[in-house]
């Protein structure tokens, strides 16, 4: 484990339900977008891994929408897999994976977990130092099957600049609980995915100022 940050409640607010799950506000909002983006640029069959899956929300729901895809989901936090496995019982799915232990900022795992043909990571580089975003995505890009797809979505610097009063709130709290972490700027997370040989396919904006990158392993 690389280390545990403790995080200001805004990062990552998650409300016990019944049964062991989860249930975070944000991901109930950001699933719709991320659904439809993921229509559009997920490959539609093979291997799909979810790092920092939190609650199990979204897993549960892409794993629906996208079958074709085996999906691993991984969270660090014990109470949130317990939790990602209680939404994919009750989603009755057979291509969700039990949630596995992943810290996704510690060396390694890329070669343990090879031959991804999606890697998906949603609101977790604003919440970590840049040195673990660099090992993140190193290892992220060395996962990925030729051709493999990684899409990272969140809220970013651009230029230096914060879009909304909200997000120039959040950052300072971030910054406030541990000067190391707080908003990437978007133009060094693209250049961090090309050093690590990957293609970056698309960049779009998306609801509530956050943006959504699509990075491709070349086939050959
Ligand atoms: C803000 S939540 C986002 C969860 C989910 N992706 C979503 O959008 O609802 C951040 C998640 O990252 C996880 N996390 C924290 N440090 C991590 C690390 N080093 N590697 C992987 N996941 C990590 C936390 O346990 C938490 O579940």
């Amino acid at each position: 484990m690389t280390g545990r940050l403790t995080l200001p409640d805004t990062a990552s607010i998650a409300n016990q339900t019944e049964g062991g799950k989860l249930v975070a506000p944000s991901a109930s909002r950001n699933l719709e977008p991320i659904a439809a983006l993921l229509a559009k640029e997920a490959p539609s069959r093979g291997r799909a891994l979810e790092i920092a899956s939190g609650t199990g929300q979204h897993v549960a729901a892409f794993a629906a929408r996208l079958p074709g895809l085996h999906w691993q989901p991984s969270d660090p936090d014990p109470v949130r897999r317990a939790s990602i496995d209680a939404y994919a019982t009750e989603s009755g799915l057979s291509n969700i994976a039990a949630a596995l232990d992943l810290d996704a900022a510690a060396p390694g795992w890329g070669a343990r977990l090879a031959g991804q043909n999606l890697i998906l990571l949603v609101n977790l580089l604003h919440l970590i130092p840049m040195d673990w975003v660099k090992v993140l995505i190193a290892e992220a890009a060395h996962a990925l099957a030729p051709g493999g797809r990684f899409i990272l979505y969140g809220p970013f610097l651009r230029d230096g600049s914060l879009t909304s009063d909200g997000d120039r709130a959040f950052h300072a709290s971030l910054i406030a609980q541990d000067p190391r972490i707080g908003y990437k700027e978007i133009a060094d997370i693209l250049a961090l995915l090309r050093a690590a040989g990957l293609s970056v396919i698309d960049l779009q904006e998306m609801p509530a100022n956050n943006l959504a990158v699509v990075a491709e392993r070349p086939a050959f």
